[in-house]
Order: structure tokens, then C-alpha cells, then sequence
């Protein structure tokens, strides 16, 4: 079923909770649909980097073949956001006047630690994935352990608030400096630059200024816009059997529904195998009452159960094998 799926899509997207097997479904699918001929690209989004620990070899910003008809890239979300600062503040620079140069530094080095940058950050990096690697006939994501993936769908409106603030600081830096202008007419503190027309020129440069973000902020609402079309993208939660993994995969799948994404199916992973006596059929029992929660709640979205194998999955050959059950 997950196969079919992917073979069905140019992008799958596997979210869910920590440890839950993100990384394995997703880079077994992505192994198993090469295998059928396709050109695979396997994309890690988690800062934790677990595709070059799977696979046994160093992974890094730009793909590297991993197998026949299968490269793998990790994004880095650190590197991503300091990269993604340096474009900003360049672009800025260039745009404002000199005087304010301070005032840049101070908005940039404010942003670097604000809540959602370094999603911002990543989700520019997989916009730019998306749209440049169309060499790819699939591209699945191995996203990072939070609902993060569903909170990036919201980006788009956070951006412009992003946007606003600088203006705004920008207009009072303006003010300020007009004030120190008039006290001292020969002026050295002024802006003489602006010549005759200040509040013309203030108008065009902040047009411009938005014009910048709102490139990016559209670029965000067409990621969006792919991530929700169902004939390009999938979005699959994995999880375990256990409470929590169940009740946040209902609330990831709220989330996302509200971003408009479409979950196209649900993995249960690490199930326990039949037949099992003593202390492991109670366990087992214990998995069912939670998939019934499961149930109740998400039986319109197909799923898929997984069995925990008996040792760890790693390299190429044990992820074929794995992908046999799918
Ligand atoms: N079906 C399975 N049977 C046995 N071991 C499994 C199975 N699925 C995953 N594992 C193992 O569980 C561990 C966690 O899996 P994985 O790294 O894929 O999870 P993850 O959701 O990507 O974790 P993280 O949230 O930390 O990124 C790994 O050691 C992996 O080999
Ligand atoms: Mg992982």
C-alpha cells in the first residue's frame, strides 16, 4: 500500500513523534521505489541527521548516491537559518540607508532566535528542493520529530509579520533620525540622501522591501500549495501503538487539516507479531485498545501495520527487506 503510494506522487512527506521509525519507512520506501526503476531523492530534514547513520556513510547538503537510482541529502537547519539571515540582511543592506545599518544587525540577530526561524529557514530549504530537483521522480522527506511539519504550514502569514516589524522599525529608526535632522540643519547625523522627497522615497523603498519578503513569503504559500495538492503529495504519519504516539498522531492530523494537507495514510510501526504467550500477548492486547482510539477517530485514512523486527534495521539490504511488508 505505501508503495503504491508513492509510486503514485512526485513528494511524500513521513512526519510523526520521536522514534516512532520516520527514518526507516521512509528511507525503506524510498530504497524499495528505486528498486522499481525510479530516480529517487531521500531528504532529511532533522537536525539529528539519522540517514547517514542508516546508511552507513557521511550525508550531507547536497545529494550523494546512496544506492542505484537512489541519492540522499540532509538539511541542515543551523547552516539553513545562518545562510537564510545572510541572504536577508545582504538584500537589506542594500536597500537601506547606510545609517542603519545597526538597526539591521540588531532585527537580523533578533530573528536568528525567534520562534519558527529555523523552520522558516528549513522550509525555504525545502521549497527550494521541491522546485530545483526535478530531475527526481520522487523526493520523500524524512521530516524531524515534533509536529513541526504541520506548524511550517503556517509560515507564510508568520513572514509577513516578520516583515511588518522590520518596516515598522525601520520607519521609527526614520523618525528619529529626521528629529536629529531638524535640531542640526547643516547635518552630518541627517539623511541626506533622501533629498527633497523623504516620504516618496521612504514609500518606494519600503515597496521594495516588501516586495523582498513577499518573494519568499510566496514562495512559502507555493510550497504550501504543492504540499496540499493530493496528486503531487502525500503527507504519512508513522507512529507506534502506544497512547501518546496515537493521541498526538490524531492532534498532527487536526493540524494538518487545518493547513489544508490531507493525511494519505497512517503507518503503525514496531507492531508486536502474532502468537505471542505470557507478559508479550499483554502487551499486544494493549496495542489494540489504543488502536482503537486510533480508530474511532481516523478510520477514513488507510493504514498500515508494520512488525517490529528482531534486530535493528540498517543499510540497503536490511531496508529491502523491510520494505518487503509494504
Ligand atoms: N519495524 C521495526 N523493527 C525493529 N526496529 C525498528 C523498526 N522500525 C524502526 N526500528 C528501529 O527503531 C529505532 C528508531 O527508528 P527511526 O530512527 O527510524 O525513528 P525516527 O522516528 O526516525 O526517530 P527520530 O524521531 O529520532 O528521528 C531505530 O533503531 C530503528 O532501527
Ligand atoms: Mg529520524
Amino acid at each position: 500500500m505505501l508503495l503504491e503510494l508513492a509510486g503514485s506522487r512526485r513528494i511524500l512527506f513521513f512526519g510523526g513523534k520521536g522514534g516512532v521509525g520516520k527514518t526507516t519507512v521512509s528511507a525503506a520506501t524510498a530504497v524499495a521505489m528505486a528498486e522499481t526503476g525510479k530516480r529517487v531523492l531521500l531528504v532529511s530534514t532533522d537536525p539529528a541527521h539519522n540517514l547517514g547513520h542508516l546508511f552507513g556513510r557521511e550525508i550531507g547538503p547536497s545529494p550523494v548516491k546512496l544506492a542505484e537510482g537512489l541519492d540522499g541529502l540532509e538539511l541542515d537547519p543551523d547552516r539553513t537559518v545562518d545562510q537564510h539571515l545572510e541572504e536577508v540582511t545582504a538584500a537589506l543592506r542594500r536597500m537601506m540607508p547606510a545609517h542603519l545599518g545597526s538597526e539591521i544587525d540588531k532585527h537580523i540577530s533578533l530573528s536568528r532566535d525567534a520562534p519558527g526561524m529555523q523552520e522558516a529557514a528549513m522550509l525555504e530549504r525545502i521549497a527550494e528542493v521541491v522546485e530545483l530537483k526535478r530531475e527526481y521522480d520522487l523526493i520523500v522527506f524524512d521530516t524531524a520529530p515534533s509536529g513541526h511539519t504541520a506548524r511550517l504550514m503556517a509560515l507564510p502569514e508568520m513572514m509577513s509579520a516578520w516583515t511588518e516589524g522590520l518596516i515598522r522599525q525601520r520607519e521609527k529608526a526614520d523618525s528619529f533620525s529626521a528629529v536629529l535632522q531638524s535640531l542640526s540643519r547643516d547635518s552630518s547625523v541627517g539623511e541626506k540622501a533622501f533629498g527633497d522627497e523623504p516620504a516618496r522615497q521612504d514609500e518606494d523603498r519600503n515597496s521594495r522591501i516588501r516586495r523582498l519578503l513577499n518573494r519568499r513569503k510566496q514562495r512559502f504559500a507555493g510550497l504550501r500549495e504543492t504540499i496540499a495538492d493530493r496528486r503531487q503529495t502525500a503527507f504519512v504519519i508513522v507512529l507506534a501503538a502506544e497512547r501518546l504516539p496515537v493521541l498526538e498522531t490524531i492532534e498532527l492530523n487536526a493540524q494538518l487539516l487545518r493547513a489544508g494537507v490531507d493525511v494519505a495514510a497512517l503507518v503503525v510501526n514496531k507492531r508486536l507479531p502474532e502468537g505471542l504467550q505470557g507478559f508479550l500477548a499483554e502487551r499486544k492486547a494493549q496495542e489494540e485498545i489504543h488502536l482503537a482510539t486510533l480508530h474511532e477517530q481516523l478510520a477514513h485514512i488507510p493504514r498500515k501495520d508494520l512488525t517490529l523486527a528482531a534486530h535493528d534495521v540498517l543499510g540497503v539490504n536490511a531496508l529491502r527487506a523491510f520494505a518487503a511488508e509494504f
